[in-house]
């Protein structure tokens, strides 16, 4: 029987703009624990190596300078006093709106695949949660971050379903993108997530697969909020 009262930890992987962020985010609200957005790190890091002329005009990121610069490179999330999300922080300053855009999102996945970027990465990811408590997103969270967490989330859904929300996410911020082009860049990122050498995107075997195609946010909410139930009261 377990205690109640003991946080657990929960591992929420998937692909890009699956809405794996938005319901972890709201479960970790609805249930009082931290939400850690692992894409967020590895963006903020893009985006320092972008700023400081890191990555070739080509995409191709610079992995010894990126490594060298790692241990300058300071993450943190900052809690809005109005409770809206969370913001990214780099090295103290606000980049959560900074780190979403395209230039960042076309530049990411190869500097995720930097062993030494996820390595730093990790390990700061295992502090974020060394008292349990937390529900973190991303691609290796379940298989390499959390190996032990107690609910594991797996979520897919297809690169259209998935390409018509980000497009539509950017839309409404006013961003100039065809959904051809926010298409192709989701497709891209699977291609690289899933293929890398170093914790490629993969379901963790104990994980428990949602295919959130075809369901709202608020029934995404209620399928996950149940399993946490569930885990918690066996
Ligand atoms: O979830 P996102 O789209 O914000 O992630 C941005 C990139 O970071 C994406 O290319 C996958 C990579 N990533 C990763 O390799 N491992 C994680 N735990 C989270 C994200």
């Amino acid at each position: 029987m377990t205690d109640h009262s003991t946080p657990i930890t929960i591992a929420v992987d998937g692909y890009s703009s699956s809405g794996k962020s938005t319901m972890a985010r709201r479960l970790a609200a609805t249930i009082g624990y931290r939400y850690i957005d692992s894409g967020a790190m590895y963006r903020a890091v893009t985006l320092y190596a972008l700023d400081h002329g890191m990555i070739a005009p080509d995409g191709t990121p610079d992995t010894d300078a990126i490594t060298a610069a790692l241990p300058d490179i300071h993450i943190d999330f900052e809690v809005q006093p109005d409770g809206s999300p969370q913001h990214t922080m780099l090295n103290g300053v606000d980049v959560e709106s900074e780190i979403r855009r395209l230039r960042v999102s076309n530049a990411v996945s190869p500097v995720a695949a930097i062993p030494q970027v996820r390595r730093a990465l990790v390990e700061k990811q295992k502090a974020f949660g060394a008292g349990g408590g937390i529900v973190m997103d991303g691609r290796d969270i379940g298989t390499v971050v959390f190996p032990d967490a107690r609910l594991k989330i797996f979520v897919d859904a297809s690169p259209e379903t998935r390409a018509q929300r980000r497009f539509k996410e950017l839309m409404e911020k006013g961003a100039a993108v065809s959904y051809e082009d926010v298409l192709a860049n989701v497709v891209h990122r699977d291609k690289i997530d899933t293929t890398r050498a170093d914790s490629p995107l993969r379901k963790a075997e104990d994980a428990v697969v949602l295919d959130n195609s075809h369901m709202t946010v608020e029934e995404q909410d209620a399928w996950l909020l149940n399993l946490f139930n569930k885990i918690i009261s066996e």
